[in-house]
């Protein structure tokens, strides 16, 4: 999974209204989740919907490395045989999550909490991302860790025999940190937690609610919340059923609404709203997006959405938005350039830091595409153009999968083809992606 040697372009050409109704694969966050937390937990679980993106299937072969028996089952659930926090082995093998923040960071707070020593690496583009952010926590709690360069992968770390619980202040508004710190903090004596000024995505929280967990979210004295969990208990093994995953519906659904007369229903997207951010923008700039019989499933909110295709105008998006949407940039940039009007997209310097530096690809892309555009600090400024971008350029994804189908779908609201120079990485969140957006009338296909 770490070297990948062939690019595989691919074309997106002006496209016409698309209509459907499609369901999207499940959610990243997730699924990541549900596979570490039931290997946290005793017995069996099965897990319905969950991603068989490549990032997911990182998350459970680590898993297996590690003596848990995750496996697809016939009917297309998945069964995990929870081994109990401190239960995991040794694994022989170096860990290798390709591209895979979420499976290092989360995992690296699952295994500071076992007594055993593991090497853990990357492909080239995960080998970049900054590891400090949660090794410093976990070295806090205990945790021995040699990460290369002081910063990166591949890292050893060895969990001590008992770990010290912690109140962790984050540096950075950042779920995974926030997660490796609550992960851990199973294992500890006490309670262990985290203050964060800004709300991340809380899917970690509310899935170590539901099996039995006791975490606590408070205002903290100095202002933010602090989130806490309490250590040494035991989580119990239940069934999950994972989302469709609103960051991969933000694909279909920006298209539609840049491509007049669409309509397209997708079911049971999750509605967390340390997730949808970017839902409340489109609506602001004019998108017609509803949201139709709310419910619960496996303790996080979904919801039926619809959406209809129209004439956009520009936003301004302010620091505050980003963690409920810190995945969705790329897209909004696009729909940004689509749009009548300016978009500033202000507070950005995390993006510098995903898969790629997509603050720089999305600018670069666009550019490449005929769209005026901008970076300023940490801003993002786009000027729309009121309907069809010129299109006809070749973008550069940078391993990223979440620039791939950002520009494939600028590539159908634009009047001429875009082409991006790789799709191989679009696996890692959406499998299935061109043959679902193809099926709702769109034209992608590979390009020589
Ligand atoms: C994720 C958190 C976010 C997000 C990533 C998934 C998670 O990262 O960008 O795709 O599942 O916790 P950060 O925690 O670095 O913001």
């Amino acid at each position: 999974m770490s070297t990948v040697s062939t690019l595989r372009p691919f074309r997106a050409f002006p496209s016409e209204a698309l209509y459907g109704n499609v369901r999207v694969p499940g959610d990243k966050s997730m699924s990541h989740r549900a596979l570490l937390l039931s290997a946290l937990a005793i017995g069996e679980s099965r897990i319905e919907g969950l991603l068989e993106g490549e990032d997911v299937l990182c998350t459970a072969a680590a898993l297996r490395a590690c003596g848990v028996p995750a496996e697809r089952q016939s009917d297309g659930s998945w069964q995990v045989l929870g081994r109990g926090v401190g239960g995991l082995k040794e694994p022989s093998e170096i860990l290798d999550l390709g591209n895979s923040g979420t499976s290092a960071r989360l995992l690296m707070g699952v295994l500071a909490g076992q007594p055993i020593r593991a090497f853990m690496t990357g492909d080239a583009s995960l080998n970049r991302r900054p590891m400090r952010r949660v090794s410093e926590p976990l070295s806090r709690m205990g945790v021995t860790l040699a990460l290369r360069g002081d910063r990166f992968l591949p890292l050893l770390l060895e969990g001590p025999e008992r770990l010290l619980p912690i109140t962790y202040e984050m540096p950075v508004a950042s779920a995974q940190v926030k997660s490796a710190v609550l992960l851990a903090g199973l294992a500890a004596p006490g309670s262990s937690g985290v203050i964060e000024t800004q709300a991340t995505r809380d899917h970690s929280e509310r899935m170590l609610r539901y099996l039995g967990a006791t975490v606590t979210d408070e205002a903290a004295e100095g202002g933010g919340r602090e989130i806490r969990v309490v250590g040494e208990r035991e989580l119990k093994a239940k069934d999950l059923t994972v989302m469709a995953d609103p960051s991969s519906a933000a694909f279909p659904v920006a298209a539609a609404a840049l491509l007049p007369g669409s309509e397209l229903q997708l079911p049971a997207i999750g509605i967390n709203p340390l997730r949808t951010g970017l839902y409340g923008c489109l609506a602001e700039m004019g998108a017609e997006i509803a949201f139709a019989n709310p419910r619960e499933q496996s303790g996080e909110p979904v919801a039926d959405l619809t959406v209809k295709g129209g004439r956009l105008k520009g936003i301004e998006v302010l620091a505050e938005r980003a963690p409920s949407m810190i995945d969705e940039y790329p897209i909004l940039a696009v729909a940004a350039a689509c749009a009548e009007g300016r978009s500033v997209m202000r507070g950005l310097g995390e993006l510098r830091v995903k898969e790629s530096d997509r603050l720089t690809a999305v600018a670069e892309g666009l550019a490449a595409n005929g769209v005026t555009v901008a970076i300023e600090g940490d801003d993002l400024i786009v000027e729309g153009c009121g309907g069809r971008v010129p299109g006809g350029g070749l973008v550069a994804t940078h391993r990223d999968h979440r620039i791939a189908m950002s520009f494939l779908v600028l590539g159908l609201a634009a009047e001429q083809a875009v082409t991006v120079d790789d799709v191989t990485f679009v696996d890692t969140s959406f499998p299935g992606f061109a043959a679902l957006v193809t099926g709702l009338g769109a034209k992608i296909e590979a390009a020589s």
